[in-house]
């Protein structure tokens, strides 16, 4: 399962693509809001830190307005994959703009159904929105499982992005369900290597160490 990280954030991604273990970004029009930056030039940068896909939101409504954002949002640079609504004309957008060579991200997925109308649509991408609906007390990890059931059926290539993570588990759930790829918000993500008998254990081992004298090299 890759890791995006889903934020616009460009210190946190700077971050975490120092570490070597980071495969794209997600971002939506509520993190450009919480960014504070121009979406042109925000995702500019953030596309020059990763190689991986960064995905950039549509806003209008209709096909031909979707269509023309995409054209803006698609000569940003090479690895921008475009974020379309999941309704009908997002979805035509998307068969568009994945016939003519570029990524598609379809967001705000809350049934099999829908994903299975996304992947009919080519979408190189499904963003299912795991902790929306655990906030409304239906399983999220449910609808992963179905649409792997979905597109495992039918041999679809549409990716499953478990998106609307929240935590450690959704990312450990999503990974069982089979999600080809979670996106993560930075703080989720650094939390996925805490343990407290690791540093418990790392405690021990440096006291220890310590009453060696020794040093290593
Ligand atoms: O990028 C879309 C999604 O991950 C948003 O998550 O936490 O706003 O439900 P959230």
């Amino acid at each position: 399962m890759k890791f995006f990280v889903d934020t616009a954030d460009v210190a946190e991604i700077r971050e975490l693509a120092d570490t070597g273990l980071l495969e794209g970004v997600t971002t939506n029009p509520s993190l450009i809001l919480k960014s504070g930056r121009d979406i042109m030039e925000v995702t500019k940068e953030i596309c020059g830190l990763t190689d991986g896909p960064v995905s950039a939101e549509v806003t209008a409504m209709d096909y031909d307005g979707m269509m023309k954002e995409a054209a803006v949002l698609a000569k940003i640079a090479d690895n921008v994959c475009i974020k379309l609504p999941l309704t009908m004309d997002g979805l035509k957008a998307c068969k568009a703009l994945t016939s003519a060579g570029h990524q598609t991200n379809v967001t705000l997925c809350f049934s099999a159904a829908q994903a299975l109308m996304a992947a009919k649509a080519g979408a190189t991408y499904i963003s299912p929105f795991i902790g929306r609906l655990d906030d409304m007390g239906i399983d999220g990890m449910e609808l992963i499982e179905d649409i792997r059931t979905i597109y495992d059926n039918y041999g679809y290539d549409t990716q499953i992005l478990a998106a609307s993570i929240r935590t450690v588990n959704h990312v450990k759930d999503s990974a069982i369900a089979g999600a080809d790829v979670a996106t993560i918000p930075p703080s989720t993500l650094k939390a996925l290597v805490k343990h407290p008998l690791t540093d418990k254990g790392l405690e021990a081992f440096l006291a220890d160490w310590a009453k060696t004298g020794q040093q290593i090299g």
